[in-house]
């Protein structure tokens, strides 16, 4: 079994990375346990959680003050206190709803997060922000809540559906744009036995991936600076996501077409090398993933990267690419570079 760090002072944790690991949960429960999670993923593992189990509704709407109304029912009618336990067993859905709910009820009570996506395991399940949908908008009602521990067991991604695969690499290989050349060399080496789910690969793109998050969150817990370099791709990724209502592109498939936008900015401003650029571009089919957004309205997106709650004072801070591992956060992009790239991807090319 692996471990890595997150290093937060009071607030530390740390992240356990193997198989059937799931016997080390129990050693970090104390007091009551509600464990959230959806019927299919709990129908796969129900033998290792003797506990009291609520289910969410399956997809993105999970997200909502109303299922989080619903469990702080379930917690209060099973007398969960200040020293009880919320489990999150489950994706970025149930990680994010559950989080929030343990953020919020009595204050804040522990939290466990055991991911069961790819892209859970990488990115959502580490880091602290929890966080539920509003009408009008996504992630905008929210806490920083950091969980106690992550056990993330690589068999879950053995019954993972291909494109939930896909989504979570498009955040592996934001790692290593924004931080690790040699990870991203190694991405490129083994793209073939990750897409085989061969568990050895998947365990150190994994551990890598959560070592990298958990580096920059422990630099800047709240997101005042240095986290914001996790936003690579994302903010076409945001709008893409928005304009599609959430339907039509995984987020980690928003993400490679934001990675591609982003890079091609960069060297539209002289910032990084048409070869950088192509590498990224390849990698990213290499995976099967999608490159362009074709068929959305170049302007529209425009529009709406304004809206993203990340866009202050009315500015989008863009995270431009220079080389594998190093990135700069730049606030004026010019509106006819940013146009001129969306434009491109969204006729479906990408040069
Ligand atoms: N908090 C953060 O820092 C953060 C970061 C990134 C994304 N997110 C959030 O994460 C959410 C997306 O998460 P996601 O991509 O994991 O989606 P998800 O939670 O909806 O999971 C995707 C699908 O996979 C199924 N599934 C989960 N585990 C499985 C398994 N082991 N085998 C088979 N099927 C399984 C789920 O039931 C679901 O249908 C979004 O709401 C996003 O906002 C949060
Ligand atoms: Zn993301």
């Amino acid at each position: 079994m692996e471990k890595v760090l997150v290093n937060l002072d009071k607030n530390s944790y740390e992240i356990f990375i193997g198989e059937n690991i799931s016997g080390v949960v129990d050693k970090f429960i104390s007091g009551k346990v509600l464990l959230v999670t959806q019927k299919n993923i709990f129908e796969t593992c129900k033998e290792n959680f003797p506990y009291e189990v609520a289910f969410i509704p399956d997809g993105e709407t999970s997200k909502s003050l109303r299922e989080a109304e619903k469990l702080y029912t379930r917690a209060i009618e099973l007398g969960l206190d200040r020293k009880s336990v919320i489990i999150a067993l489950g994706g970025g859905v149930v990680g994010d709803l559950a989080g929030f709910v343990a953020a919020t009820f009595m204050r804040g009570i522990s939290l466990i997060q055991i991911p069961t996506t790819l892209l859970a395991q990488v990115d959502s399940s580490v880091g602290g922000k929890t966080a539920v949908n509003h009408a009008l908008g996504k992630n905008l009602i929210g806490a920083f809540h950091q969980p106690r521990a992550v056990f993330i067991d690589l068999n879950f991604l053995k019954t993972l559906p291909e494109r939930e695969i896909k989504s979570g690499l498009g955040e592996v290989v934001k790692y290593g744009v924004i931080s690790d050349e040699n990870f991203f060399t190694y991405l490129e080496d083994n793209a073939d036995k990750i897409l085989q789910r061969d568990l050895k690969t998947l365990a150190h793109v994994v551990k890598r991936s959560c070592e990298i998050k958990a580096e920059v969150v422990s630099a800047d817990e709240k997101e005042s600076g240095l986290r914001r370099i996790l936003n690579f791709g994302h903010t076409m990724a945001h709008a893409i996501e928005e304009e599609t209502h959430y339907e039509k592109y995984r987020h980690g498939e928003a993400v490679a077409v934001g990675m591609i936008a982003a890079a091609q900015i960069s060297l539209e401003l002289g910032k990084t090398s048409a070869a950088n650029v192509a590498r990224l571009e390849n990698l990213i089919k290499k995976f099967g993933m999608v490159t362009t957004c074709a068929g959305l309205n170049a302007d529209k997106l425009y529009n709406v990267t304004f809206r993203d709650k990340k866009a202050v004072g009315g500015k989008v801070n863009w995270v431009l690419m220079k080389n594998f591992g190093e990135v700069e956060i730049c606030s004026d992009v010019p509106a006819q570079i940013v146009k001129k790239v969306f434009g491109r991807l969204c006729n479906g090319n990408q040069n």
